[in-house]
């Protein structure tokens, strides 16, 4: 039996992941807690023929612990797309006051009630979010950092789209899996073009379309905000790239071997590879890389590929851990005051 709980579920982001959850026959139940609106979202997927059962939790006040307890028994995954998404001119870090106690909260919900579940955390600014989960689970003695995912699958969703655009007509965006790795804004993100099945294309491009391409990467959630004109942020492109890296955790736990996805992981951790990728990345605690997941969750960081990319990723990165320290230093010093 899997059972798969989603934080946040009431969403935008939240109630299309439940929808592509609810179709995946390998997730039995799926438990749908958010502190709005979630008794309807749970009525309205229960009725899909699919062969899980959907419940849906919600508090009956602030003070109600119960609804996000019975949401986390038993799950093996749970998924946190809860909090509040950005408007236009905002960066992902002025969410930070707010989305910050969120996270903490529901992470204390997942050490009491499913400490052994592996949790995606999608909720913003991920670059600190992660850190605070993971100080959270440490606080609580339960910590096992195989089991925490930064969901960054967005980033190399687009890396992925934005290349293939520029070659219709020999090229598919499913013809790549961009490693996309450093973190989950702005210029904290990393897209490595110039390793594997992209390189050849993106050589051709002039140096001004290779900088314009990395930068819609690191830049393209701003298309969508600004498209959305105070609406919200990437709701359902999130919710297939959040979706994806579950599919994958799910096909590993399932004894599915040789599934690699980057993620943004707790360096400091002693899980394969991790430490060698740390004395690559200037001694950052975290960072995203692509990973070999196994039933236990995480199984090997591919530390490998940072000494495949050129010179000008090696640029992009010095600056990408620059300011990924301040976020991670943030969300540590978050949980633990
Ligand atoms: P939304 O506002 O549509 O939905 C958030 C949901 O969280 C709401 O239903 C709200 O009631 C719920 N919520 C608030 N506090 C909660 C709590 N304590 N427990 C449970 N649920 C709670 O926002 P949207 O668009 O779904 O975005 C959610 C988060 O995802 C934002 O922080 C956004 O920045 C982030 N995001 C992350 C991306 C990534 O690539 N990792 C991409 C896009 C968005």
């Amino acid at each position: 039996m899997v059972k798969v709980a989603v934080l946040g579920a009431a969403g935008g982001i939240g109630q299309p992941l439940s929808l592509l959850l609810k179709l995946n026959p390998q997730v039995d139940e799926l438990a749908l807690f958010d502190v709005v609106n979630v008794p309807g979202v749970g009525a309205d997927l229960s009725h899909i023929n699919s062969d899980s059962k959907t419940e849906s939790f919600l508090p009956a006040d602030r003070e109600d612990k119960t609804a996000l307890a019975k949401a986390l028994t038993g799950a093996d995954v749970v998924i946190i797309p809860a909090g509040v998404p950005r408007k236009p001119g905002m960066t992902r870090d002025d969410l930070f006051n707010i989305n910050a106690s969120i996270v903490r909260g529901l992470a204390e919900g997942i050490a009491e009630n499913c400490p052994k579940a592996f949790s995606l955390i999608i909720s913003n600014p991920v670059n600190s979010t992660v850190p605070i989960v993971v100080e959270t689970l440490k606080q609580k003695g339960v910590y096992d950092p195989k089991r925490v995912f930064g969901v960054t699958t967005l980033d190399i969703v687009r890396a992925n789209t934005f290349i293939a655009q520029l070659y219709p007509e020999e090229t598919k965006p499913t013809d790549f899996n961009v490693n996309v790795i450093g973190g989950h804004s702005g210029e904290t993100i990393v897209p490595l073009y110039s390793v594997g099945k992209t390189a050849d294309y993106y050589k051709k491009l002039s140096e001004e379309q290779q900088k314009a391409l990395i930068k819609r990467v690191q830049f393209g959630g701003d298309e969508v905000v600004q498209a959305k004109n105070g609406a919200g942020s990437a709701t359902l492109s999130m919710a297939y790239a959040g979706y994806r890296l579950a599919e994958s955790i799910l096909k590993a736990v399932k004894g599915e071997s040789g599934i690699v996805e980057c993620t943004f992981l707790n360096l400091d951790s002693g899980i394969k590879g991790a430490a060698e990728a740390k004395k690559l990345v200037n001694g950052l605690d975290y960072f995203s890389l692509p990973v070999e997941l196994s039933k236990e969750g995480i199984h090997e960081v591919k530390y490998d590929i940072l000494d495949k990319i050129s010179t000008d990723e090696k640029a992009l990165l010095k600056v990408a851990i620059e300011q990924l320290e301040k976020n991670v230093e943030k969300g540590v010093a978050f949980a633990n005051k």
